[in-house]
């Protein structure tokens, strides 16, 4: 097994920065259209063989150091009683969002068979992999999970979500509490079917304040992590908005924070208790750019970086359905070349 990206995940030296890339297995790829032209979204998570060949696809494509499951965030708020469906140019949608005390009443938590399709597509994918590089499996996090329950679908500014918060806290928390249970019972299924990493995924606590990403995000984050059947599986916390977020993320204690951009990534790195590996953070918007400029940014970051112990190079955030491909696959050849 290449265990450069676990290696780096504990902390440990390796001889270049492992690297993947978070929304690696998606539309950017033109093999991903071929394969979504033929069935919807939920079907390709649904089906275990179709999940592990789009899993495949940057690994054999892209040849990254690490898989990620091919799924999405919001099954665990379908499963709970979510009507999910996800439309192209629209997104993801719950057509019965959830706002009321009844709402949050009428969710279920004890939903693992539900979600057993992952346990299986997961089997599959490691038969597929059989050993060459790790696999991540992941989950949303309550908070950003919740946004999506109470607004129905995607925001720019959530204001129903925080409206609930801050209005009737009693409810969001009873929401939230009930999305962080399924959380740790769905990711500890996951761990139990094979994955080698975990990833929790809070992309939008960037827009809650200091206050409430600790009221409302990061103490369901520290919850499921306590909760987790980790032995040897490293634990990744990401969110947008941890440049700001990174003190308070660490004491969940993951073994590794994936930044943003926004921050420098040894500041942050340095300021982090011992053995926390940080992950990122390119801005995902360079590999739009000329391959010079992707070159040259992501050297600067790895000079930076050069010889750290713990540190796996991402974006970021997601890459962007519209990136070239080609552009992708340069930056990753750049990455690999490179030797601390
Ligand atoms: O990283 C990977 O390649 C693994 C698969 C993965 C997907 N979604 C596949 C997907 C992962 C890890 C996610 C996580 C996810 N889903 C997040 C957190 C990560 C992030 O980028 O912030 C969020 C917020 C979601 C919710 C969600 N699902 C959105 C906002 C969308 C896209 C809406 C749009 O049309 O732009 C999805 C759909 C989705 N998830 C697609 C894929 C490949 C596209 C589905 C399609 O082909 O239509």
């Amino acid at each position: 097994m290449n265990t450069l990206f676990l290696d780096a995940a504990f902390s440990k030296q390796t001889e270049r920065p492992p690297v993947w890339m978070m929304r690696q297995a998606g539309r950017f790829m033109p093999e991903y259209w071929e394969i979504k032209n033929k069935y919807s979204f939920l079907e390709m998570c649904k089906t275990p063989e179709i999940a592990a060949d789009v899993t495949m696809l940057p690994v054999d494509l892209l040849g990254i150091d690490a898989a990620i499951l091919f799924s999405d965030i919001l099954v665990t708020g379908e499963a709970m009683g979510g009507d999910l469906s996800f439309t192209q140019g629209v997104g993801p949608r719950f057509a019965n969002p959830v706002r009321t005390l009844k709402d949050v009443d009428a969710l279920e938590v004890d939903v693992l068979d539900r979600l057993q399709y992952v346990a299986d597509a997961i089997k599959v994918i490691q038969q597929r992999l059989n050993g060459s590089i790790p696999l991540i499996g992941f989950a949303g996090a309550p908070f950003t999970v919740m946004s999506y329950l109470v607004e129905g679908g995607s925001s720019k500014d959530f204001k129903l979500t925080k409206l609930l918060m801050h209005n009737e806290p009693e409810v969001a928390h009873k929401l939230l509490a009930k999305i962080a249970k399924v959380t740790a019972d769905y990711l500890n299924l996951q761990i139990a079917a094979g994955v080698n990493a975990v990833q929790i995924f809070d992309s939008w606590a960037l827009a809650l304040s200091w206050n409430d990403y600790q009221e409302f995000s990061h103490r369901y984050i520290q919850e499921i992590i306590a909760n987790l059947n980790r032995k040897d599986i490293p634990v990744i916390s990401f969110c947008k908005g941890s440049s700001v977020f990174a003190p308070i993320m660490a004491t969940a204690k993951p073994d590794v924070i994936s930044v943003d951009w926004n921050a420098d990534l040894l500041n942050i790195k340095n300021s982090l208790p011992a053995g926390i590996a940080v992950q990122g953070n390119l801005d995902p918007h360079i590999l739009y750019a000329n391959k010079p400029v992707i070159k040259r940014e992501i050297l600067r970051l790895f000079e930076r970086m050069r010889g750290e112990k713990g540190f796996i190079c991402n974006l970021g955030h997601g890459i962007m359905p519209d990136i070239p491909f080609d552009n992708v696959k340069y930056a990753i050849e750049v990455i690999k070349e490179f030797k601390y």
